[in-house]
């Protein structure tokens, strides 16, 4: 093959491989004065994000009381109304944005709650449904401890 093919080859792969990474891996990010990494959205995205985060607290607070008043049935479908059928909303313009490590933490959020699910459906004993709860929420405080949202700045003024 001609140098010059190798050499035009070699820049498209690193061309390749830069946008993956900052696609895949990097995402839209800043420091931020709280030392949490701000992941950086339009007003829109953020909202979608915050939305599905309320969900989430909807359901835990749902399934805490499901434990309480041992309802299974309850448990099961606000377990899996946050589960992975809820993860492909996510425009593939957002999932740019977000690191890797956030996707992969809210990915197992969404699968811990279909865990979830599958128990209250099977066995549905209230004592390992609150521990597999309890064991999910580490993935609520390890991500709000490392990232924030922050909106991107428009160009006004
Ligand atoms: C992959 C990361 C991630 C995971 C996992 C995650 N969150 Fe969040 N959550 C965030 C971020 C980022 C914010 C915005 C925080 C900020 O800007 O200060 C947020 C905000 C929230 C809010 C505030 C919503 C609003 O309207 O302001 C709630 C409530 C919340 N999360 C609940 C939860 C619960 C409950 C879980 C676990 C079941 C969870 N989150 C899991 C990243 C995550």
């Amino acid at each position: 093959m001609c140098k010059f093919c190798w050499i035009l080859s070699t820049l498209l792969l690193m061309a390749i491989g830069t946008m993956a990474y900052l696609f895949v891996v990097k995402g839209s990010v800043a420091a931020s004065d709280d030392g949490r990494t701000a992941v950086i959205l339009s007003a829109g995205e953020r909202d979608l994000v915050l939305t599905e985060m309320r969900g989430f607290l909807e359901s835990v607070q749902a399934i805490t009381m499901g434990v309480v008043n041992k309802d299974m049935k309850g448990i099961y479908e606000n377990a899996h109304k946050v589960g992975m059928v809820n993860a492909g909303d996510v425009p593939a313009s957002l999932m740019g944005k977000l690191p890797l490590e956030f996707k992969k933490l809210g990915m197992a959020t969404h699968k811990a709650f279909d865990e979830l699910a599958l128990e209250a459906q099977d066995i549905g004993d209230p004592q390992i449904v609150l521990s597999k709860l309890g064991k999910l929420m580490n993935n609520c405080t390890t991500c709000h401890a490392a990232y924030k949202l922050d909106t991107e700045r428009t160009k006004e003024r």
